[in-house]
């Protein structure tokens, strides 16, 4: 009997795909397919597929050509799957030509000219094209624009900002460069919103009842009531309204939630989150603009997320300690704070500081033994479970490309295809934070030192 392999993403399955499984088929006697999971693919680059493994699987499964479906989960799996399976024929489209002639080693090796005319790719832009209107501090949408670029479907319609002077030239490329939000909103489905933080409200409330899908930075509200009305609002509008803080959608972070939730060290008693900068973390060139996002508001969101995911958001007493250095128009600028939260059976701290330098770590520790991430944590791309016997510690690897902004852009590509935002920051985490913003301003458990 001859075995032939295929391996491939197989999102939207199209004829392509199903004229490659059949020649694949009429090579040999049994077919085994390996369908991509998603984790791998984020690695080549295609991580925004609009179907799951499982839906992927089936719709392979369900052209009834394959005689069995298998996951490729790991680099390097191509080996192992051709000896386990006793495999004769290796094949896949003349896209590869070439990559995998190093499986020559172990069977035959057969290149099959690919349908011209479609792929996955062009079936993801085309269904999905949104336009997005960049609104906010130019010198981070730079960033951000060149991030959206590994995102199939996002056009950037153009970019708003107060002072356009201050808009760099790789910006200076799209269509609309404007001071005037409502021309910006006219030409857009949805934005991204990196403003000052008392900003924002206004700016995504605006959005959102002009019908436009918002992606807020954080906070996205400096109280808990505004953020209340943005949830609403944008139920009521049918829009999709989600908060950016880009660590929540890098898969390090993620698989540490699951694995916590597991219960690998037990029951959870501390977590301890520290993120520093001595750099102005906007890098602007505007210092007015600068002074507007204190220690709190940069950093905070980001501190205060694995709190708030890994013990909830109902602790049972809280207490804010700051050292500000500057007050200006009822905002604080903080050089340095700590908030000390009280659960019933844990405890949590977050040091925030923009002009304090501290390691950037984050720790979390259980009854049998605790999670290490090391700095800076909110971009790491591994960490490490380690237990009282240094034998039975484990690292955890995974890609992180872009410090998570891409990630988060599929995301909140893949939310408006599904008309609701899906699930990384839970709602009462955001709403949450921003009632952390509240109490701060309002010196509610409030130290000053
Ligand atoms: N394939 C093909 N003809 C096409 C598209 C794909 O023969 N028009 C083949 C590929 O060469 C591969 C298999 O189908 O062997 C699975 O390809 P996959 O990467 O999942 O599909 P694409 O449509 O190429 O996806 P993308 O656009 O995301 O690269």
């Amino acid at each position: 009997m001859i075995k032939v392999i295929t391996y491939g993403t197989y999102d939207m399955l199209h004829y392509g795909h199903i004229r490659l499984l059949e020649r694949a088929k009429a090579l040999g006697d049994y077919l085994i397919v390996g369908v991509t999971s998603d984790d791998y693919d984020k690695t080549r680059g295609k991580i925004n597929l609009q179907q799951t493994l499982m839906e992927r699987v089936e719709a392979v499964k369900a052209t009834g050509i394959p005689d069995e479906v298998i996951v490729e989960e790991y680099e390097g799996q191509k080996i192992d799957d051709i000896k386990k399976y006793d495999i004769n024929i290796f094949t896949v489209g003349s896209d590869w030509e070439g990559f995998f002639d190093y499986l020559s080693e172990y069977c035959k090796v057969i290149y099959l000219p690919r349908t011209e005319g479609i792929s996955s790719t062009g079936i993801r832009t085309k269904k999905a094209f949104i336009r997005l209107g960049l609104l906010g501090s130019a010198s981070f949408l730079e960033k951000v624009a060149a991030e959206t670029e590994y995102v199939n479907g996002l056009d950037i319609s153009g970019v708003f900002s107060e002072n356009i002077d201050l808009i760099p030239d790789s910006l200076k490329t799209y269509p609309i460069l404007t001071n005037n939000i409502d021309t910006l909103l006219s030409e857009s489905d949805a934005v991204y919103i990196h403003s000052t933080p008392e900003q924002h409200y206004a700016q995504a409330k605006k959005a959102i009842l002009s019908g436009k899908h918002v992606l807020c930075e954080s906070p996205v509200a400096l109280s808990k009531k505004e953020c209340q009305e943005l949830f609403e609002l944008s139920s009521e509008h049918n829009v999709v309204f989600m908060e950016g803080i880009k660590t929540a959608y890098s898969t390090a972070f993620q698989r540490m939630l699951l694995l916590l939730k597991s219960g690998k060290i037990g029951q959870i008693v501390s977590v301890d989150v520290t993120c520093t900068s001595l750099r102005p973390i906007t890098s602007e060139n505007d210092p007015e603009l600068n002074r507007k996002w204190n220690s709190l508001s940069a950093w905070g969101p980001t501190g205060l997320l694995p709190v708030f995911q890994i013990l909830g958001t109902d602790f049972t007493k809280k207490t804010i300690i700051s050292h500000v250095i500057e007050s200006n128009n009822n905002n604080k600028y903080d050089s340095f704070t700590k908030v000390d939260f009280i659960y019933n059976s844990a405890v949590a701290s977050v040091k925030v500081g923009r002009g304090v330098k501290s390691e950037g770590e984050l720790i979390v520790s259980g009854t049998d033994g605790y999670i290490y991430v090391p700095a800076p944590w909110w971009k790491t791309d591994y960490f490490e479970v380690r237990f009282e016997n240094p034998t039975d510690n484990k690292r955890y690897f995974y890609q992180l490309d872009g410090e998570g902004i891409r990630y988060e852009f599929a995301a909140f590509l893949r939310a408006i295809q599904r008309k609701q935002a899906i699930g990384h920051i839970d709602r009462s985490v955001t709403q949450a934070i921003s009632k952390i913003m509240q109490d701060y301003q309002e010196e509610k458990d409030l130290l000053l030192i």
